[in-house]
Order: structure tokens, then C-alpha cells, then sequence
């Protein structure tokens, strides 16, 4: 058994040498390329920023632009405001504190540690050097100082900064716009990804073309989680929508997509979002309660009572609340 086990090692150990290997690859990195492929890793936050920048597009997509807006997809790093500390305590209370992280201090934090919640909160990180994870671990501890000292115009001003790391229209239009690269192929450059593929009217970006996953469940799968990702170091676990629609609701005979739900049926576009809207929360319970009012006992001794039986029925496509 245990000379097996030297072999397999020692097979492992020469895999490792060899110059293009597996080994030679960062772990925790998912998938690094930049919408327009040849392009350097960006080094600072602004630069990245400007890469994914929505702005532009929202010249002309008004419209959707201001939809995107108003949804948390224009903040994942900052959330509904739970995310921003999270993501700062990630740091001090896991990565500082756990023995063979390599983190004592902020000024440690590389990419593959930011990777394990940028993976679906800011994936074009992976196309960022380990200066850009350094500032924004920075960043973040200056969001905690802030807090604490009450100082609410740096608050403002480092919110602002963070804020300009989106999931945007170019994260879902070409990065992510494709899935199985292998057999549908890598995201071009200077393309934008939609239903019809017949040309696109803006300088910057001339090319379209179809995207074959962008209507379906699949599409939204790649952030919205399974479980926990054991392709990292360290897993990490925050949401399993996906995991929970597809064996629950699906294997239920739940047919819909969730763009049906969260994009098309009421007319929500880009603005998904979950209970902060009220069209999303009137439909996500049906709710009913039968009550029956009792007075029990004898002449002497009255009790009065109510007898509540009540029904909850989750019409979501998945459990509720995720994460
Ligand atoms: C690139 C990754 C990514 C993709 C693709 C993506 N999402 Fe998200 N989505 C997120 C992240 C991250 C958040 C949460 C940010 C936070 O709260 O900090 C979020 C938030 C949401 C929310 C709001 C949740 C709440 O608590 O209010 C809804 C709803 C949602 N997404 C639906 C969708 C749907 C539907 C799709 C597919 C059409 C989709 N998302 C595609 C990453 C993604
Ligand atoms: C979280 C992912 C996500 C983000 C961010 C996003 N979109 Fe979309 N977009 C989608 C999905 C999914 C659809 C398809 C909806 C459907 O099939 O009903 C879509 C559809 C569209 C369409 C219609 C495409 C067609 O084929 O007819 C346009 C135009 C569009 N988006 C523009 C934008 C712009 C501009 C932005 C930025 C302001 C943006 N999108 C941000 C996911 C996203
Ligand atoms: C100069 C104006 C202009 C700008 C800037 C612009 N678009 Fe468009 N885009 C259009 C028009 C016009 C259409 C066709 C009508 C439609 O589908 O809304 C279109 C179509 C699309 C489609 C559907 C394409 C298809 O083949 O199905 C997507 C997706 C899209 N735009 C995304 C973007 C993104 C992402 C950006 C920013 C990088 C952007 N657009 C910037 C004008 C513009
Ligand atoms: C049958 C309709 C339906 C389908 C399909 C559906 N959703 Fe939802 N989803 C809802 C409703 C309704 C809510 C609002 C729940 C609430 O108000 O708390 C919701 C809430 C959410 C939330 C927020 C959860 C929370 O903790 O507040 C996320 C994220 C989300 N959906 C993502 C998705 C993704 C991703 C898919 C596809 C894998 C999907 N949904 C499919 C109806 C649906
Ligand atoms: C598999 C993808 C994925 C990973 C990895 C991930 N997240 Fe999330 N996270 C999401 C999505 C999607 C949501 C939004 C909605 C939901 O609850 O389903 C979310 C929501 C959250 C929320 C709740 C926001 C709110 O206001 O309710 C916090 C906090 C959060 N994430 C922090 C983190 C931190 C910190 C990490 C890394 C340790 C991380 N996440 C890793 C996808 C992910």
C-alpha cells in the first residue's frame, strides 16, 4: 500500500516539474480572461472599473441602465450593506486568523484570497494583478475604520469607491455570456452577447452575437451557487438558489426560468431583485390562516383561547431566504 502510495506520489511530484502544468496555475482562480482578450491584468481598481464600465452603455440602453441601477447587481460589493462588512470580516476574523492562510495583515491579501467570495460577487477580478486585491483589501479595512469612528463622509467617499466595482452590463453581455467555452467558445472581444447576434451600434463595441445561455437558469447558476466551491483552498459557501431550484423546484415539475420570474413576468427587466421589492414579495408566499376563537371551562373558571391553523406555501423557484 504504501509503495502505491510513493508512486502516485512521486508521479504527482514530476507532473509538478513539468514546465506547463496544472501546477504552474494559481489555485482558486476560476477563469482569467478579459473580455477583450489580449489585454495586460488591469493594476489598479480604477482601471478595472473602467474596463467593466456600465456608463457608456447606458448612453444609449437608458432604460436598462437605470433598472440595473436599482438592483444589488450595480453593488456586489457592497450589498444591501451586509456584504461590505462581510467581506471586510472575511479578512480579520478568517483569513488573519486562520494559521496557513499566509495573512497576518491587510498588505498580505493576494487575489486567490479575495477569489473566494469575487468569484460570483466580482468575477472580472480574476483579470486584476494582486496590487488591485491589496487595494481593495485596503479599501475595505478603511470602510471598518470609518464605521467605527462614525466618519460618515469617508464612509460616503470609500462606498463610492467600492461602488465602482459592478456586476455590469459587460460581466453578463460578454464575460460570463458564455458557459461551456469548450464547445460554444471564449467570449470575443469588442462583442456584446444578446438573443439576435445581427450587429451592434456602438463604437466601442461593433460586434454582437447570441449568447446561448443568457435567457436560461444556467446563466444566472454561475453566481447564484450549488454549494460550497471546493475548487478553492479554503471553500467558501454563501447561496445555493441554484442547487435549490434545480432539485427542488425542477425535479418538482416547476417549470420556469429565473428570468421568467425575476426579469420577464412583471416586467422587472434588469432590476432583479428579491423582497426590498414589493412586486417580488407579493408573490413569494401564499399565505392563509383559519382561526377559531374558543371559551373554555365551567361557570367558575373562563379561558379564552384561539385555535390558529395556518398555511405557507413558497411559490419562489428555490428556498427562501438564500444566503
Ligand atoms: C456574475 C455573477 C452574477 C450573475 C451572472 C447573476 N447574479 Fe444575481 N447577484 C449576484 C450577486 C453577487 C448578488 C448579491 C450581492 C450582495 O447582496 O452583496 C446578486 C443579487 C441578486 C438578486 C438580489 C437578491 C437580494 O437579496 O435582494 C437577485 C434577485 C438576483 N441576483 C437575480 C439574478 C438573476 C435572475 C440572474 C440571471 C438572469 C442573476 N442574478 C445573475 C451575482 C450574479
Ligand atoms: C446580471 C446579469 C445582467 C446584467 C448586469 C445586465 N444584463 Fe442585460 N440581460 C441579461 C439577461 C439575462 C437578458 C435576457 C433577458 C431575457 O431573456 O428575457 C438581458 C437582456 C438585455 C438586452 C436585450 C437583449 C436582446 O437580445 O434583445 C439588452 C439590450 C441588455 N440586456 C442590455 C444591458 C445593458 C445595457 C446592461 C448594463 C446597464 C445590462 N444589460 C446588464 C442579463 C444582464
Ligand atoms: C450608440 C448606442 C449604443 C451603445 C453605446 C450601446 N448600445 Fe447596445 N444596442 C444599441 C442598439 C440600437 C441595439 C439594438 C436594439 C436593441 O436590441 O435594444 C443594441 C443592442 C444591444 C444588445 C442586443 C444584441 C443582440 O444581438 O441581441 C445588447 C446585449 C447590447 N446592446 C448591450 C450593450 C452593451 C453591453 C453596451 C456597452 C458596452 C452597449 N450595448 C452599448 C445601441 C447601443
Ligand atoms: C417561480 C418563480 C421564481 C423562479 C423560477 C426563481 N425565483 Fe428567485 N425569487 C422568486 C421570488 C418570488 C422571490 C422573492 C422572495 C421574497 O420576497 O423573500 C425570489 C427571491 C430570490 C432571491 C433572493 C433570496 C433572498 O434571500 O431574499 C434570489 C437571489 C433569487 N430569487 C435568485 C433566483 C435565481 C438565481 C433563480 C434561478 C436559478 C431564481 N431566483 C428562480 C421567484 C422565483
Ligand atoms: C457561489 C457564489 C458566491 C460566493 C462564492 C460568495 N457569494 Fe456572497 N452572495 C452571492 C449571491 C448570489 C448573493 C445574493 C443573494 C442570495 O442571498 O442568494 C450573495 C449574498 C451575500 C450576502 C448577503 C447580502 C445581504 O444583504 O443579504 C453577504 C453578506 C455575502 N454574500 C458575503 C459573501 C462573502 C463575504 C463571501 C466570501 C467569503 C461570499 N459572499 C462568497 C454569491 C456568492
Amino acid at each position: 500500500m504504501s509503495l502505491i502510495r510513493s508512486l502516485v506520489f512521486l508521479f504527482l511530484a514530476a507532473l509538478c516539474l513539468l514546465p506547463a502544468s496544472g501546477c504552474h496555475k494559481r489555485p482558486g482562480i476560476v477563469w482569467e480572461l478579459a473580455p477583450d482578450g489580449k489585454q495586460p491584468k488591469a493594476r489598479s481598481v480604477a482601471e478595472l472599473a473602467e474596463r467593466y464600465d456600465s456608463e457608456h452603455c447606458g448612453e444609449c440602453h437608458q432604460e436598462v441602465y437605470r433598472q440595473w441601477k436599482n438592483s444589488i447587481h450595480a453593488r456586489p460589493l457592497i450589498g444591501t450593506g451586509r456584504t461590505v462588512g462581510s467581506l471586510g470580516a472575511t479578512i480579520t476574523s478568517g483569513l488573519m486568523e486562520w494559521g496557513y492562510s499566509g495573512v497576518t495583515d491587510f498588505k498580505d491579501v493576494r487575489l486567490e484570497h479575495l477569489m473566494t467570495c469575487a468569484k460570483c460577487h466580482l468575477p472580472q477580478l480574476a483579470e486584476a494583478t494582486d496590487d488591485v486585491a491589496r487595494e481593495i483589501a485596503g479599501d475595505l479595512s478603511r470602510w471598518a475604520d470609518a464605521k467605527s469612528e462614525e466618519d460618515d463622509g469617508k464612509l460616503a467617499e470609500v462606498e463610492a469607491k467600492l461602488s465602482s466595482l459592478t456586476i455590469g452590463c459587460l460581466v453578463c453581455h460578454n464575460r460570463n455570456a458564455i458557459v461551456h467555452k469548450w464547445t460554444d467558445g471564449y467570449p470575443l472581444p469588442k462583442t456584446v452577447y444578446g438573443s439576435k447576434g445581427e450587429g451592434h451600434f456602438c463604437g466601442f463595441y461593433p460586434k454582437s452575437a447570441k449568447s446561448p445561455v443568457l435567457g436560461e437558469s444556467i446563466f444566472c447558476g454561475q453566481c447564484h451557487g450549488q454549494g460550497p466551491n471546493f475548487e478553492f483552498d479554503n471553500p467558501t459557501q454563501c447561496t445555493t438558489a441554484y442547487s435549490s431550484y434545480l432539485f427542488s423546484y425542477r425535479a418538482n415539475g416547476g417549470k420556469e426560468e429565473c428570468q421568467d420570474c425575476h426579469m420577464r413576468k412583471q416586467k422587472q427587466g434588469h432590476d432583479m431583485r428579491s423582497y426590498t421589492d414589493p412586486r417580488m414579495s407579493s408573490v413569494a408566499l401564499d399565505f392563509t390562516m383559519e382561526a377559531v376563537f374558543l371559551m373554555l371551562g365551567d361557570g367558575r373558571n373562563k379561558t379564552q383561547g384561539v385555535a390558529a391553523s395556518v398555511t405557507m406555501v413558497n411559490r419562489a423557484g428555490h428556498s427562501i431566504p438564500d444566503g
